[in-house]
């Protein structure tokens, strides 16, 4: 069976992928998961400097997900080329750089650091950051400020350039379009939800910074309307993200339109679920006579709605 996908250029051994910020740099989970093994490994958030994240508490379980607020925490560009990447090489790992920044020039930046570094097969770049050069409007939310850190990133960028898509808009095509048009070779959907925790016990926030971002399971039916929106509005491929934590939640992704998917809060659950989504959607294919796993990119059926079952 052949489940390679090719991404922008980037030919993947498989289309399943662990998503930034659950998976660490990767590095950690070398003695639990055959990362070589995996479609890739999506770094976490990267930015010009190090940055220490916000102050606990950072994670707080919801009905099926998780809100985080853990600040982007992480050790620098410079630093993860040389104390990471190397260690990533040697494993065989396909690398995925999930960058971010507060400004345009911070994004620049990181890209330029990193394009020194061997052994990155893309960028991602987080577009759910707030632009400081902008009252702190979030780049992802508008779609001339996506265009024009887009358009600067792939001036720059010695790689194949992944823009990773915010949900909190109003409309995932009008910025999928943006993206499309300002250069992006890939787009990655969705980021978390902005949503917000309240102890009633204590009446007071959960989180310093009040709002947090919703993951895991509670997001997969919201995460699979907003790739099925983004594969009408462009001809980019697409990797899907949001609470898959089965092979068949994969399968759906690729139908709605993605050619590859990234598995995220679930790893917190199960440090083996990037891994467990894989074997799963192997032996989906297997049993559907699947021979190419990228034969499900979009193939949906346009018969009749089949209703029944739990969707769990
Ligand atoms: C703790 C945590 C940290 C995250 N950090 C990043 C990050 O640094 N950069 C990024 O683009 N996305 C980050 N994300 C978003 C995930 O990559 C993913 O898009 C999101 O959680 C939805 O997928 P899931 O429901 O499978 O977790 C983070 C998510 C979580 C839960």
């Amino acid at each position: 069976m052949d489940l390679s996908v090719d991404i922008a250029g980037v030919r993947l051994r498989n289309p399943v992928l662990a998503a930034s910020g659950t998976f660490g740099y990767g590095v950690e989970f070398e003695d639990i998961v055959n990362l070589a093994g995996l479609g890739g490994i999506v770094t976490k958030g990267l930015s010009r400097e190090p940055m220490a994240g916000n102050p606990s508490p950072r994670l707080f379980e919801t009905a099926a997900g998780m809100l985080n607020s853990v600040g982007l925490q992480n050790i620098g560009a410079a630093a993860f080329v040389s104390t990471r990447l190397p260690r990533l090489r040697q494993l065989g790992a396909v690398v995925i750089a999930n960058v971010f920044g507060e400004t345009v020039a911070d994004y620049v930046a990181v890209i330029e650091t990193l394009n020194a570094g061997e052994g990155i097969a893309a960028y991602e770049l987080n577009a759910s950051c707030p632009n400081t050069e902008c009252g702190g409007m979030v780049f992802g939310a508008d779609a001339k400020l996506l265009a024009e850190l887009v358009a600067a990133a792939k001036r720059v960028s010695r790689r194949p350039l992944i823009v990773k898509l915010s949900p909190n808009v109003a409309s995932i095509a009008e910025v999928a379009r943006a993206a499309e048009g300002a250069g992006a070779d890939a787009l990655s959907l969705v980021n978390t939800f902005l949503g917000l925790a309240i102890d009633p016990e204590t009446r007071r926030f959960r989180f310093a910074r009040r709002m947090a971002g919703l993951s895991g399971p509670a997001i997969k039916p919201l995460a699979l309307r907003l790739v099925y929106e983004a594969r009408q509005a462009v001809q980019l491929p697409l990797l899907g993200i949001g609470g898959i934590a089965t092979g068949q939640d994969a399968v759906e992704f690729m139908l709605a339109g993605a050619s590859a998917v990234q598995v995220g809060t679930m790893n917190f659950w199960d440090p083996k679920a990037t891994e467990n989504v894989l074997r799963e959607l192997e032996r989906f294919c297997r049993r559907h006579g699947i021979e190419q796993a990228r034969a499900l990119t979009s193939a949906l059926d346009s018969g009749p709605p089949t209703g029944g079952g739990t969707g769990a």
